[in-house]
């Protein structure tokens, strides 16, 4: 197979540790410079390890579907010890459009039963092209089409921050499907590569906000399905009910309409819906049947500015009549 990534983080952090043992070994004048060099090089690994756990947690929620949740509490949030060790259950008893079981696979290092195995090139393919490490297509619920569009080094820094994860020993079964996945939605395995990806200028709110919605996959939620398809001329109109223990819940209209949409809440507004869930008081407690799928507590940890990017870019979709119960009976 052709090489699709170079390994810079790897190389990074390899260079780290060589400056590190030459350190030890060397005379004292060379030695100043040398740490000032490893020092560099130390830092921009925190960074792509911080940028990476930023986006895994909280734009890409890649640990949020790759965990336990424990909906006994608001928005069901990650259950502490199983981050990424998979198992989530997907399937047509949540949402009538999933045809068949799915589950979230175990993402730690675990050697067997995780992707420890795997190369960064094959877990690259698998986010952005939705093929696994055997060749085979990965279902759409995982977001790989979305992921297709991210910058390499966004994706680069995720693929860091994950083999960080702490090794589970959990064996996730295989999915089961109704249909040919083939004739699942949008495409099965995308052809693109990443390479010539650009992440816009974090200036251009309205640019950078498609970024990162995009990346955060809100419309997978929020757009509308008819007869197991995305209805994507009225893309951000919600509507879709999903069924989780215990409650219903339809996802709403975020669309910029006047009267059955967003179109009249300001940025703030739209930040205080995610700063409620910044604290624990905000989603510790169980509200019974007011209970919401959307995993907030996970988005809450999106910085105000990206929150404000994303706000101003929903603001200039297609405004879209279209009255939800967030609710139903
Ligand atoms: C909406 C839920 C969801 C999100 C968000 C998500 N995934 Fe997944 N992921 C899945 C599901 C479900 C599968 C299994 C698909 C299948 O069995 O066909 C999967 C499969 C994978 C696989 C293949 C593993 C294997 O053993 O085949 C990798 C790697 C992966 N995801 C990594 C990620 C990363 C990294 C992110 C964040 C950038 C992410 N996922 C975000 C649901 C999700
Ligand atoms: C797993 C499905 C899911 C995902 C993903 C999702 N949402 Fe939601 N969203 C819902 C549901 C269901 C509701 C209605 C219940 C509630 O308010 O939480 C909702 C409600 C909302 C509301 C409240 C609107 C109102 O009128 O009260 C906003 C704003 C919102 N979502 C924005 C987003 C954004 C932005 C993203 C991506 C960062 C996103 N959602 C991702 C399911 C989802």
């Amino acid at each position: 197979m052709k090489k699709i990534i170079s390994l810079p983080v790897l190389i990074c952090m390899l260079l780290a540790a060589t400056y590190f043992t030459a350190c030890n070994n060397n005379a004292s004048s060379t030695l100043a410079i040398v740490n000032e060099d490893s020092i560099k090089k130390e830092d921009s690994v925190k960074k792509v390890l911080a940028r990476g756990e930023y986006l895994a947690l909280h734009v890409a929620v890649c640990i949020h579907c790759h965990s336990r949740r424990d909906f006994s509490k608001f928005s069901g949030p990650v259950i502490a010890g199983t981050e990424g060790m998979g198992g989530g259950k997907f399937d047509h008893t949540i949402l009538d459009a999933i045809p068949g079981t799915i589950y979230s696979k175990n993402i730690t290092s675990d050697k067997e039963t995780g992707i420890g195995n795997w190369t960064d090139d094959e877990i690259l393919r698998a986010i952005t092209q939705g093929i696994n490490n055997k060749g085979d297509t990965l279902f759409p619920l995982m977001p790989y089409a979305n992921f297709n569009h991210m910058a390499k080094e966004d994706l680069l820094s995720i693929i860091a921050y994950i083999k960080t994860l702490k090794p589970i020993k959990n064996k996730v079964p295989p999915r089961e499907l109704m249909i040919p996945i083939s004739m699942a939605y949008p495409a099965p395995a995308l052809e693109k590569t990443v390479d010539g990806n650009i992440r816009p200028a974090e200036t251009d709110k309205v640019k950078y906000g498609e970024y990162l919605i995009t990346m955060a996959a809100c419309a997978d939620c929020h757009t509308p399905y008819v007869k197991g398809q995305p209805d994507f001329a009225n893309v951000y109109s919600g509507g879709n009910t999903f069924t989780i223990a215990g409650f219903k819940v339809a996802s709403a209209n975020i669309t910029p309409d006047s009267t059955t949409g967003i179109g009249t809440w300001t940025d703030t507004a739209f930040i205080n819906k995610f700063n409620a869930c910044r604290q624990e008081k905000g989603y510790n407690y169980n509200p019974g049947k007011a209970n919401t799928i959307m995993p907030i507590v996970d988005y809450a940890g999106i910085t105000d500015g990206d929150l404000k990017s994303i706000f101003a870019y929903l603001q200039t979709v297609k405004p879209v009549k279209k009255l939800i119960n967030k609710y139903p009976k």
